[in-house]
């Protein structure tokens, strides 16, 4: 039968799910849906800074180890997340009090660490994560605290040397459209690009709902300015919540809906977009199990929201 897998393959993208090690470790369903499906996986919590890096100065990577390790025995491309953002950072980090040369030298070996670690392994990584409030302002964070904005250019640097040869993503959300935070983003990447910077694609979260209300031809004259200044895209993080139980079967026809209409903005993008990354593999094991947001069923069995997708690969 076609897989997701092997139709993505024939059409050059990748489609994935963002994957946790308490799941992939005990669930062997899980590990073979997964590797069956897709060709790419993003690790969602493991390799967080809170997750690898307790301790200053001391790194755990049991859990990040064994997802890579998985990933590269299935041949699926792995997606790192995420170097730096102003949340889920470790205690002696986000209370620590420390100077602005001593922040820049903690984001130095942090990301000096993680990324050498997986050096040719992880092809694409999340540097920086929701560095823009909406209004396009920098977000207030430990980071701009401590180094002012340069700690963005100075993390694409680091990551940037540590792995020459990975992808080096700026990723948030509502950012797909065109507002003032995507404002903002595009004219850092023109910024960035003008000085050097590594930094070489635009990740685009897309959490939605079933009653979003999703402009697409925003996105794609968003995702046309970025590739004009040198970037291509992948949705890195998509997930369509149902909000009401009591409309279940039209919420999930609905659902379907938009997960097609998103992945056909994707998949027909002309190489701008170049992955579509689900925030989960089942729903059985969604934060947000209640609304259903994946394209599996918590049975594992695939919903219309997979029919969907599949379509649009097979009428490409
Ligand atoms: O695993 C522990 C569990 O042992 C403990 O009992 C429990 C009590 O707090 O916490 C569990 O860990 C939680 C983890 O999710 C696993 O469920 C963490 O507290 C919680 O902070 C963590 O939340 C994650 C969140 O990012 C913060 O890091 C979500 O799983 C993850 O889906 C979410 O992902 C973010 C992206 O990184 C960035 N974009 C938005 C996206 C969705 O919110």
């Amino acid at each position: 039968d076609l897989t997701l897998r092997k139709l993505a393959d024939k059409n050059n993208i990748l489609v994935g799910a963002a994957v946790n090690y308490s799941k992939l470790s005990r669930d062997s369903t899980y590990r073979s849906l997964l590797a069956n499906e897709y060709n790419a996986l993003t690790i969602e919590n493991d390799i967080k800074f809170s997750r690898v890096h307790p301790i200053i100065g001391t790194y755990d990577y049991t859990k990040a180890d064994a997802i890579v390790n998985y990933a590269i025995n299935n041949d699926l491309k792995i997606r790192g997340h995420t170097l730096v953002w102003h949340t889920s950072n470790p205690d002696w980090l986000q209370n620590g009090n420390f100077t602005k040369d001593e922040m820049i030298q903690i984001l130095r070996d942090h990301i000096t660490n993680v990324v050498g670690r997986y050096k040719g392994k992880i092809f694409a990584w999340d540097v920086v994560n929701e560095a823009f409030n909406e209004d396009g302002t920098y977000r207030d964070s430990i980071w701009l605290k401590s180094i002012g904005k340069e700690y963005i250019p100075l993390a694409f640097q680091f990551a940037h040397e540590a792995d020459p040869n990975a992808l080096l993503f700026y990723n948030d959300y509502s950012n797909e459209g065109i507002n003032p935070k995507s404002n903002a983003i595009y004219n850092l990447v023109r910024e960035l690009k003008g000085k050097g910077t590594p930094i070489h694609g635009i990740g685009f979260q897309m959490h939605f709902s079933v009653n979003s209300d999703i402009n697409y031809k925003k996105i794609e004259e968003n995702m046309r300015r970025l590739k004009k200044a040198g970037m291509i895209v992948h949705f890195t993080e998509v997930d369509v919540k149902v909000t009401d139980l009591n409309k279940l079967p039209i919420q999930l026809t609905e659902q379907a809906v938009k997960y097609g209409e998103l992945f056909n903005i994707c998949l027909n993008s002309n190489g701008i977009c170049k992955a579509f990354i689900i925030w989960g593999l089942t729903d059985k094991y969604s934060s947000s199990a209640s609304a259903m947001p994946l394209i599996f069923d918590k049975y594992y069995k695939p919903k219309q929201s997979y029919l969907a997708i599949k379509n649009q690969l097979i009428n490409k």
